[in-house]
C-alpha cells in the first residue's frame, strides 16, 4: 500500500510517499481501509516530535480517519467487513489502510460522507466535551471562544450555539471573523485590533462570560481569565501561540 511518511522530524514538506509493506490486523484490532483522513493540529506537532506521543521513525502521520473495515483481526465481535466507520489513531492516519484496536472506532450512518466524517473527532468531540461535560455550558449563558476560526475554535461555537449559548468569537482578522460569524457567532472580537477586556466588558454589559474556550494560550489567556463572571469556568484546550498560560504571576 502506499503511505505518506515522516522519515525525519520537522516540517510537512519533509513527508514522502512511498510503498510500504501491507498491516495484518491482531487480537482486536481492525485493518481499515481509508477513504479520508483529517488534518489536525496535533499532526504538524508529531512530525516535528513536539507532541506529546513520539512514535518512532519512520510513521505516517494522521490522527483520525474514516473509511471502511476491510479485515477482522481475532476477537472482533462488535465489526463486521464493510462497515463504515471514523477511527481515531493518533498517526497513521495518512496510508491507504489503517490498523486500530476495535475500541477506537465509531460506526457511522450511510447520510454521514466520509470526508466530513474523517474531520469529526477531534474537533467536535474536544469541544463538546470541553463545553458539555467540563464547563457545563447551560442556555443562555454566555461562551468566549479564542482562536474561534480554528478547528476546534469552529466547533465550539457550533456546539455553543447548539447549547443555547450565546457566543463571542474573538480571533485576529476580518476574513477570519467572517467565517465566525458564518458559523454562527453572536458577536466578534478582533483581539489584534481592539482590547480584547474592554471589547468582552462592552459586549457584555459588564458582568463578563460564562465560559472561556482557550485553544490559543499565550497573552490572549490572561485577559480572557480575567474577562470571567462570578462562577465562570476557563477551558484550556490548547496552545496554538506556542506559550502556555501561567496562573502563578497572575
Ligand atoms: N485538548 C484537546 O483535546 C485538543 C484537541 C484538539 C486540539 N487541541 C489543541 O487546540 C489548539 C488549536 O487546535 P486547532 O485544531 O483549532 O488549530 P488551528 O485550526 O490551527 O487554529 C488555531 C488558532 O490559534 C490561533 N493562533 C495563535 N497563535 C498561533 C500560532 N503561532 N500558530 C497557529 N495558530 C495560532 C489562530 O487564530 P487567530 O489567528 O485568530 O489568533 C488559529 O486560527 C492546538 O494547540 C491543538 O493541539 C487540543
Amino acid at each position: 500500500m502506499r503511505a505518506v511518511l515522516c522519515k525525519e522530524l520537522g516540517m510537512p514538506d519533509g513527508l514522502v510517499l512511498e510503498e510500504v509493506p501491507g498491516l495484518v490486523p491482531d487480537t482486536g484490532q481492525v485493518l481499515i481501509s481509508v477513504q479520508a483522513c483529517g488534518v489536525n493540529f496535533p499532526d504538524t506537532l508529531i512530525i516535528q516530535g513536539k507532541y506529546q506521543f513520539k512514535p518512532d521513525l519512520p510513521f505516517s502521520p494522521g490522527g483520525e480517519v474514516a473509511g471502511v473495515v476491510k479485515k477482522l483481526g481475532p476477537d472482533v465481535h462488535s465489526l463486521k467487513v464493510g462497515d463504515r466507520v471514523i477511527a481515531f489513531s493518533t498517526w497513521g492516519g495518512f496510508a491507504e489502510e489503517l490498523v486500530v484496536d476495535q475500541s477506537r472506532t465509531v460506526m457511522i450512518s450511510d447520510k454521514m460522507d466520509f470526508e466530513r466524517a474523517s474531520a469529526f473527532i477531534l474537533t467536535y468531540g474536544t469541544s463538546y466535551h470541553a463545553l458539555k461535560d467540563r464547563a457545563l455550558l447551560r442556555a443562555g449563558e454566555t461562551l468566549l471562544v479564542l482562536g474561534a476560526s480554528g478547528g476546534v475554535g469552529i466547533a465550539a461555537i457550533q456546539l455553543g450555539k447548539a447549547l443555547g449559548a450565546t457566543v463571542i468569537a474573538a480571533a485576529s482578522n476580518a476574513e477570519k471573523l467572517s467565517v465566525c460569524k458564518q458559523n454562527g457567532a453572536d458577536h466578534l472580537i478582533n483581539y489584534s485590533e481592539n482590547d480584547l477586556r474592554q471589547s468582552v466588558k462592552e459586549i457584555t454589559q459588564g458582568r463578563g462570560v460564562d465560559v472561556v474556550y482557550d485553544p490559543v494560550g499565550g497573552s490572549f489567556s490572561e485577559k480572557a481569565l480575567r474577562d470571567m463572571s462570578w462562577g465562570g469556568r476557563f477551558l484550556v484546550v490548547g496552545f496554538a501561540s506556542g506559550e502556555i498560560l501561567s496562573l502563578i504571576h497572575i
